[in-house]
């Protein structure tokens, strides 16, 4: 068993375990200690885990939303919310999210603003979860087509992190897992060389669930010393602006799918402006290695237009990039939103 602590001074601790069997076990022995809890998930974890939750859980009140990112809305949100008021929730008392990165998101959302604030515990089910966005306390729901426009800070309670979950996940969602987890590996010496070491057995399950609790702490360290996002945190947004510009314009893959997508061209627009060229090319193997092959990308000139209204963008008429640059190295880097769209052309034509 490993534990970590996230420690935001100005909101509240997140505890993050990881070991198996957690609906079993941590997860009751944890809601002991709540008058009341509610459990949030999708209809298709729920298909796969409902019952061992309810034998584990008894009676909790449950809600469940349909499966798929299209559905990180604020209705989903909103009907969520009406689902916890008719279940007479009180501050007191605890949401439970049992699900992948959308339940954990919208969830964690609601527990925010539910009654200024209740506990949150996350149960993520999937590897993108697991090491990514239940950790840290980042929750939205998207709006006016923009990702994750509307959301909080806050952490979470508690994120029970369980690798038996990963016996029922579909490749394509280790494949989204691998996608943040390569994004970890090009900031963190350590976790890359694991990676190239390992580049034949990434869909190892073993594997994977022995290099959860480093991607974990790693991650938990960033946000550690950079809750809100203000400098360092920064750094883990890399390859996510062009992942969030093909992700809005296309929308056929995942968005762990779209940050390997994202984590190649940006090495490409890295190798350009000086960046370590023999490193990012390892990097973009990896890459590859788990998207099989790199798919068809639509239009670049339109990508480069929606990259401009990402969230992250404060000045008109340019992009902000989080780059890979050398091992363990990253740049902050703003381009014309012109010079972007050449490069997401040229890169584009290279890869045909
Ligand atoms: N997924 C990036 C972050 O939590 O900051």
């Amino acid at each position: 068993m490993k534990g970590f602590v996230i420690s935001d001074k100005s909101v509240q601790k997140s505890r993050i375990v990881c070991r198996k069997g957690v609906l079993g076990k941590a997860l009751p022995a944890l809601l002991a200690g709540y008058r009341q809890a509610f459990l949030f998930s999708d209809e298709r974890v729920w298909e796969l885990y409902g019952a061992r939750a309810r034998k584990a859980l008894g009676t909790i009140g449950v809600h469940t939303m349909p499966s798929g990112e299209e559905h990180k809305t604020p209705e989903t949100l909103f009907s969520l919310l009406a689902a916890m008021a008719a279940a007479g929730l009180h501050r007191g008392d605890c949401l439970v999210c049992l699900g992948g990165g959308v339940v954990g998101d919208v969830g964690g959302l609601a527990a925010a603003l539910y009654m200024r604030g209740i506990d949150c515990i996350q149960v993520p089910t999937t590897l993108l979860a697991q090491v990514d966005s239940s950790v840290g306390g980042k929750t939205a729901v998207d709006f006016c087509g923009v990702k994750n426009l509307v959301g909080t800070f806050r952490q979470s309670a508690y994120v029970l992190a369980d690798p038996g979950f990963f016996a029922t996940l579909p490749v394509r969602e280790v494949r989204c897992g691998l996608g943040e987890i390569i994004k970890h590996g090009a900031l963190c010496p350590q976790l890359f060389d694991t990676l190239e070491e390992n580049r034949d057995h990434l869909f190892d399950l073993d594997f994977l669930a022995r290099i959860v609790p480093d991607n974990i702490a790693f991650k938990a360290d960033v946000v550690r010393r950079d809750a809100r996002e203000s400098g360092l945190r920064k750094c883990l947004n890399l390859g996510h602006t062009t992942a969030h510009a093909y992700e809005l314009l296309d929308g056929k893959l995942s968005h762990g799918e779209y940050v390997l997508i994202g984590t190649y061209i940006e090495a490409e627009i890295a190798a350009e402006l000086g960046g370590d060229r023999q490193y990012l090319k390892q990097l973009q193997q990896l890459c590859l290695a788990a998207l099989g092959k790199m798919p068809r990308l639509p239009d670049a000139g339109q990508a480069a237009v929606i990259a401009r209204f990402d969230k992250k963008n404060t000045q008109s008429g340019r992009v902000t990039l989080t780059l890979p640059f050398a091992k363990g190295e990253y740049r902050l880097r703003e381009m014309e939103e012109g010079e972007y769209e050449r490069e997401l052309v040229r890169i584009g034509r290279s890869l045909c």
